[in-house]
């Protein structure tokens, strides 16, 4: 069955293994499948919900773009481009905040974490993001949105509002409810240096994450350097539970071999850990040191990045102004 595929990556700079092993990773086998039609979005809106160094958020919108080439997206095949400049998405994000319930927000689980003990100085951007998430979507009638777990709870949120409007206004399936695609194993990489947090751009430390941009001496030196337990490799996918840090580590060779963890476990039962991660740094460097230095050969030609994105503005435009306009008629918009 062809799949109608959106998703979306911020331009906060530092992407990481997660991002990759999360996402781009699948957003590229999906890219590959000619039955698809796939859309992948820069979120440009979506990025200044947190404060951003103007000069450095256009450096981290190209180095976006490079990334999902350097990591295999064709941009002939699909389409690329950066939200700002397709206005229907913020128009859509207003009309839809006017369907959401304060109700649903309030659960967001990333409101909460990265809003932190502050809450009152939140923007009220970093608050409402999922429904401009759910109007990135719902413009385009995605079938599929394949995402790392984290995103899940805003894709439940994004085929409520989806439901709600078509309910409200009387259009059954107007607005496609979307399915998410979200990988059984591995969907969560977690810190290098705490195996019970996620792996994140924003984390101090950049001894927690692999960036793709990473060269061969960076990638051996993290993985030297992550945290593990006293004791040999497990013998057993239960010791997993409570052994988290070597659950990431084997969760991550797992995903880069495609093979299950249950046999990763086998593989490397009772050894040290620096046998192991010798065995995975050299499994990141093979699948990471390619990707960094497309990305940095890419970064040095702007024009052909730039080029990419305003091929995909036009064709995401062409299909987002149409659905507006249906959306603005529905509402009663003269
Ligand atoms: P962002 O930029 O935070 O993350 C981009 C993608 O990377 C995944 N991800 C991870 N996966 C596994 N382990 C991790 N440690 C990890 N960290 C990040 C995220 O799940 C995401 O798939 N809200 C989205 C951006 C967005 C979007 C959309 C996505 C805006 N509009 C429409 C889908 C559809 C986000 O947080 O991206």
């Amino acid at each position: 069955m062809s799949k109608k595929i959106f998703s979306g990556v911020q331009p906060t700079g530092n992407l990481h293994l997660g991002n990759y092993l999360g996402a781009i990773k699948n957003f590229v086998d999906l890219n590959n499948d000619n039955d698809n039609e796939c859309i992948f979005c820069v979120v440009d809106l979506h990025a200044i919900t947190t404060k951003q160094n103007p000069k450095e958020l256009k450096n981290n919108i190209r180095e976006t773009v490079a990334t999902f080439v350097a990591s295999g997206i064709d941009p002939k095949k699909s389409i690329i481009f950066n939200q700002s400049r397709v206005s229907a998405h913020s128009e859509g994000a207003w009309i839809l905040s006017c369907v959401a319930r304060m109700g649903w927000l309030n659960r967001m689980t990333q409101f909460k974490e990265k809003a932190g003990k502050d809450k009152e100085k939140a923007s009220i951007g970093l608050y409402s993001y999922p429904v401009l998430m759910a109007a990135d979507i719902l413009l385009y009638d995605a079938t599929h949105v394949p995402v790392g777990d984290d995103q899940k709870q805003h894709l439940e949120l994004c085929r409520d509002i989806a439901q709600k409007f078509n309910n409200d206004f009387e259009v059954d399936n107007f607005l496609q409810v979307p399915e998410p695609l979200i990988q059984k194993d591995f969907s969560r990489i977690m810190s290098l240096k705490d195996g019970s947090k996620k792996m994140s751009k924003s984390e101090l430390s950049d001894f927690s994450r692999i960036n793709l941009t990473d060269d061969r001496d960076q990638i051996m030196n993290k993985i030297k350097k992550a945290k593990t337990d006293p004791l040999p490799m497990p013998q057993d996918i239960k010791e997993l539970d409570e052994r988290l840090e070597a659950k990431n580590l084997l969760g991550i060779y797992s995903s880069l071999t495609n093979s299950t963890l249950k046999d990763s476990v086998e593989i490397f039962a009772g050894k040290n850990f620096s046998e192991f991660k010798e065995i995975l740094a050299d499994q990141l460097i093979n699948k990471i040191e390619p990707i960094s230095q497309e990305i940095k050969k890419l970064l040095g030609d702007k024009k052909y990045l730039d080029k990419i994105l305003l091929d995909g503005v036009e064709k995401a435009n062409l299909i987002a102004s149409k659905k507006i306009e249906r959306i603005k008629e529905i509402v009663g918009f003269l």
